[in-house]
């Protein structure tokens, strides 16, 4: 009788554990977001609009159509469909957005901190991957899995999990993909580590990366470009 209460609340624990890993559920039919570039109230999401003043506008957006400009070195360029560009999406826990490739274009190594990304390839070929954190069982500690997609293939990659999407084919690329937040940020990593404001001091990053302060110093110099 013990046993299956202390069960239960483990059970019962672990199922709102698991719900609150994600963005919470909406407690009304909708709550778009009002724009609140100028808040003095800061909270966690966006704030509702009045339910009368909504329109079908709030939850339309349009313009995925055009392909985003890849000249840039990554010869990548993802193009969101959020919270912050379509405001209905506040409270419903998904957006997507689309991603445009040059010919050997890369989405580079990065994560999302608040959501899993589900990808399918409209053209082109892409090769893409994902990493395991460090520290699970060691059989699988910082494991790579990677695949290689064609027109239509489908591609999940973990929340949190550090991947990144490389266009081998000679023509250009392009996939659109879902993610389970209406906010899933991005942290790029090489931008994050070597390109931070104010620097990362080169003591941290020359005993991180166990390499000599002048190779901090050229990574640290380099132009990180952001594709977003
Ligand atoms: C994209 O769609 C809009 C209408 O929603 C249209 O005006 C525009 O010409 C289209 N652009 C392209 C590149 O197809
Ligand atoms: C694409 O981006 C490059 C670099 O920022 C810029 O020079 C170019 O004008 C852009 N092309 C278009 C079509 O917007």
């Amino acid at each position: 009788m013990a046993i299956r209460f202390v069960l239960t609340i483990a059970i019962v624990t672990l199922a709102s554990s698991l719900a609150y890993a994600s963005d919470p559920s909406p407690l009304q039919d909708f709550c778009v977001a009002v724009d609140d570039a100028k808040a003095s109230v800061f909270v966690n999401g966006k704030i509702c609009k009045d339910p009368k003043m909504v329109t079908a506008d709030d939850f339309f957006f349009s313009g995925l159509n055009k392909s985003g400009n890849t000249s840039n070195p990554l010869g990548s360029r993802v193009t969101a469909v959020n919270v912050n560009q379509l405001p209905g999406l506040n409270t419903l826990g998904i957006s997507l957005v689309r991603i445009d490739y040059a010919p050997y274009g890369l989405n580079p190594p990065h994560t999302h901190p608040r959501a899993t990304e589900i990808l399918v390839v409209v053209e082109g070929t892409l090769y893409v991957g994902f990493v395991t954190s460090n520290p699970a069982n060691p059989n699988i500690k910082n494991k790579l899995f990677t695949k290689t997609l064609y027109p239509r293939d489908v591609f999940v990659f973990p929340e949190g999990l550090i991947h990144f999407q490389f266009n081998t084919g000679k023509t250009k690329a392009v996939a659109f993909v879902g993610l389970s937040s209406q906010n899933p940020g991005v942290i790029t990593i090489a931008n994050a580590v070597f390109g931070s404001n104010p620097p990362i001091p080169s003591d941290v990053l020359t005993k991180a990366f166990q390499v000599d302060k002048n190779v901090v110093k050229y990574l640290q110099g380099q132009f990180w470009s952001d594709n977003n």
